[in-house]
């Protein structure tokens, strides 16, 4: 007769199963192959989705970068409320960095990431509000999207005046 691997061997002499404790109280019937299968191709596909659900999350919500450093653009006076945004190309995200600047009635001082939230391509400002020329979307001056297919506000990025000064930073939102 075959042994049960589930089952502990009642008396001394013989090996315990690695997983007799772990199954103890469960009987041969309720463990067959079939439910083991099931439960574990359940949790693959859970770890999968959370996987998933994590990547997706990042890219609609990418983490803030606090680390990256303030990197000057401008004076004060170049914003001034009722201007149109101004882009500031930056380095201190990478070769490929900038920022949308204009300075709001209420909130005041205000650098936009130059990058859709769609896929990332630059947008541009276009009458009265930003554009993006890949697939449409469009943002009104507070960042919000106007038109889709972008999925979220535009990232705001760390903006600080001293001195007379403007400095950038890295994505705050
Ligand atoms: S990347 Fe801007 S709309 Fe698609």
């Amino acid at each position: 007769m075959a042994k049960d691997p589930t089952v502990a061997p009642s008396s001394g002499g013989e090996e315990k199963h690695p997983l007799a404790d772990w199954l103890e109280g469960w009987t041969p019937q309720e463990v067959t192959r079939r439910k083991f299968m099931s439960i574990s191709m359940w949790t693959i596909g859970g770890l999968i989705a959370l996987a998933y659900g994590g990547l997706g999350l990042k890219f609609l919500w990418p983490p803030s970068q606090t680390n990256v450093p303030l990197e000057e653009v401008g004076t004060s006076d170049e914003f001034k409320v009722g201007d149109p945004p101004v882009l500031k190309v930056t380095q201190n995200q990478g070769s490929e960095g900038g920022a949308w600047i204009v300075r709001l009635e209420k909130e005041g001082l205000v650098a936009y990431d130059m990058h859709c939230t769609h896929l990332e391509c630059p947008y541009t400002w276009v009458g009265n509000q930003f554009a993006c020329p890949c697939h449409g979307s469009t943002f009104d001056i507070y960042g919000n999207v106007t038109h889709p297919p972008a999925p979220r506000p535009l990232r705001r990025r760390l903006v600080v005046e001293k001195d007379g000064k403007v400095y950038v930073g890295g994505i705050i939102s």
